[in-house]
């Protein structure tokens, strides 16, 4: 395993390889907005007539210090975790001289994250074509029956609707990326469908993980840098003692295969954020969706045991969706 620690950035040792030229970069429009940060559309001129397309991370308004300590904490982190396939990349950080303060340069990933991109699946199956049909494609079950013939056509008719078993691969591809960052010690706090992106190529690639902490580096973390703490998404042990930790991150990617299960809808629908932890602490969970099959419920389901030991690691969940994907043709 690869050995981090988080090295503050030296005026003099800022000037390094991952330092960027303003000048070769163009800043578009906006893509997404945070709490105190922003991300825009850019490009990025590689020389010789080659431009890139990239996404570009900025405070916004007249950022603090604060503020500006945390980007470049996350521009090093960023640094120091060698690239994956299923992280977003770092192209490179503007730490000094831009007018905008620090900016955090990736890869652009064009089919967004993967909330919109499952809410806009629910959208197109809510077509009155394909009415109701959602509640009969099972996923994670290869069913060959009239009702999935239906979403068979619909994928025929809209060739940007994946299938059952596309699903599944993206859930697997985020089990491949968190099984790489548990490797290098690093909790995501906040892995949700909000923070993975889906690039051209249909890869999927977690984002934000710049904004981890080291499991050595900081102990006990009190209150999240990211503004709102996202509730729905936290283990048990994250809401009672702000205890976090990779088996934290896997109650999470339970909630993200509910999420993808469902494609978007919001987790434990119909409760309130302040109704949660009282059911949770009596061991209320969320029930099997009913598209979902019984294989990927257990799956989702062993992630939420109120016991962190007892949840599965992201290799075994990696294992288990390998094993899903297999049954499915
Ligand atoms: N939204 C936030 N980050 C993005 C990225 N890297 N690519 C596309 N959209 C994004």
């Amino acid at each position: 395993s690869i050995d981090y620690t988080i090295t503050p950035v030296k005026e003099s040792e800022s000037l390094d390889a991952w330092e960027l030229l303003e000048e070769k970069l163009l800043i578009k429009d906006v893509l997404g907005e945070g709490a105190f940060g922003v991300v825009r559309k850019g490009e990025y001129d590689l020389g010789e007539g080659k431009r890139t397309e990239v996404a570009i991370k900025m405070l916004k308004g007249n950022p603090d210090t604060e503020e500006k300590r945390q980007i470049l904490q996350e521009i090093n982190i960023m640094k120091s975790v060698p690239a994956h396939p299923h992280l977003v990349s770092l192209i490179g950080c503007i730490t000094q001289g831009s007018l905008f303060g620090p900016l955090l340069v990736v890869e652009y990933c064009s089919k967004g994250d993967l909330h919109s991109y499952l809410r806009n699946i629910l959208d197109k199956l809510h077509n009155p074509f394909y009415a109701n049909q959602l509640d009969s494609i099972i996923i994670g079950e290869d069913i060959k029956c009239a009702s999935n013939r239906l979403y068979d056509l619909a994928v025929l008719e809209n060739n940007d609707i994946p299938q059952p078993k596309d699903l599944i691969s993206y859930a697997r591809q985020i089990a491949i990326g968190m099984e790489y960052l548990t490797s290098l010690k690093l909790i995501h706090r906040d892995l949700a469908a909000r923070n993975v992106l889906i690039s051209s190529d249909n890869t999927v690639k977690i984002s934000d993980f710049g904004l981890s902490r080291d499991v050595y580096y900081d102990k006990v973390y009190c209150k999240t840098t990211r503004g709102k703490l996202p509730i729905r998404w936290m283990a048990l042990e994250s809401l009672t003692h702000q205890v976090y930790t990779s088996q934290s991150d896997v109650w999470s990617f339970g909630i993200l295969l509910w999420e993808i299960v469902t494609l978007g809808s919001t987790p434990y629908p119909g409760l309130s954020t302040g109704e949660l932890l009282v059911l949770l602490k009596d061991g209320y969970r969320m029930k099997k969706p009913s598209n979902c099959s019984d294989e990927l419920y257990l799956i989702m389901s062993k992630c939420w045991k109120a016991t962190p030991k007892e949840r599965p690691t992201f290799t075994e969940l990696r294992k288990a969706l390998d094993d899903t994907l297999e049954t499915i043709s």
